[in-house]
């Protein structure tokens, strides 16, 4: 399965925040923005990612990540113009998906939650249809909200219903088998003129071919669109941080986990960033790792 994560948008409701940086290059907490959807994808077993962003930003993204082989994957780059709609992403990445199926994710969107790399990567394998993630939220009308039966169907969808039918939101990770590219060159602009990522989904959902897997109760899904819910964001990963020990969406970390890279890799990621906490994590959690630093 390929991966894209699209960073695009004009970021215009953090203003003036992102009047000169991607909204996804900013900080939340520790780390940029990007690093919680890259680990998301990483995390379900995904190892050829395309980043889409604004035609500005792409170079800031390249010499954040580069080419992505220090993390043992893939990663290639491509703009989009103009914010003309979230399904755009799945034109601008054709190529880029080739005959394969596709995760795509909104490099705004933080999730985090116990075992949910195994969860994707269960969902990744031999993906039929689209597969969409629900997250109960108090204000449904914010988001796309689906309505799914006892198994987890998508009966309905509606993107921001002024009266919704669930309290179900569409959070932005979706995962498609490889028909989607066709589907979304069947779709038309919506009235305010965006390629709507929902009229894609409703396509499966009139094929019966879309479920949506609730991410439960012990599951966080963060928000990151305004000033508040940015500070949030990073309030929550700094609590959860300094709690527990651990950091979220270290990516070095993610890679070393899964088997990307080695410990010893590991380590001189960490290394080249040995003066900030986070640089000190990276060399401690490679270090700890039993099989490189044992002797072997
Ligand atoms: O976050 C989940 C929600 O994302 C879903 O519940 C909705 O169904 C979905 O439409 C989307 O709603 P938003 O109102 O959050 O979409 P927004 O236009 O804010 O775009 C989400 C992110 O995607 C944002 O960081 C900017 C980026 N983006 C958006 C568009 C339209 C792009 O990179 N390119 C685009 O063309």
């Amino acid at each position: 399965m390929k991966g894209i994560i699209l960073a695009g948008g004009r970021g215009t409701r953090l203003h003036p925040l992102t009047v000169s940086v991607s909204k996804q290059l900013l900080p939340v907490h520790d780390k940029p923005m990007v690093y919680y959807p890259l680990s998301v994808l990483m995390l379900a077993g995904i190892r050829d990612i395309l980043i889409i962003s604004d035609p500005r930003d792409l170079g800031a993204f390249s010499s954040l990540l580069g080419d992505g082989r220090q993390l043992g994957i893939t990663l290639s780059y491509a703009p989009q113009k103009e914010p003309a709609g979230i399904a755009e992403a799945l034109l601008i990445g054709a190529d880029h998906i080739g005959s394969d199926d596709v995760a795509l994710i909104l490099g705004d969107n933080i999730f985090h939650g116990p075992g949910f790399g195994e969860v994707l990567q269960g969902h990744v394998a031999g993906i039929d249809g689209c597969v969409l993630f629900g997250y109960r939220v108090p204000d449904p009308e914010r988001y796309g909200v689906a309505e799914v039966d006892e198994q987890g169907r998508i009966l309905s969808l509606e993107e921001k219903p002024e009266k919704p039918r669930s309290n179900l939101a569409v959070t932005g990770l979706y995962l498609y088998d490889n028909e989607v590219v066709e589907i979304a060159r069947t779709i038309r602009p919506s009235a305010r003129g965006e390629l709507e990522i929902t009229d894609v989904n409703r396509i499966y959902v009139e094929r019966r071919a879309a479920v949506q897997v609730d991410l439960g109760r012990g599951f966080t899904w963060l928000d990151t669109g305004t000033h508040d819910s940015l500070t949030d964001a990073g309030h929550y990963m700094q609590l959860m941080e300094q709690r527990q020990g651990i950091r979220v969406a270290c990516i070095e970390e993610v890679a070393m986990n899964m088997g990307y890279i080695d410990a010893a890799a590991c380590y001189l990621l960490g290394e080249q960033i040995a003066k900030s906490d986070y640089g000190q994590y990276v060399m401690g959690v490679a270090a700890s790792a039993p099989r490189v630093f044992a002797g072997t």
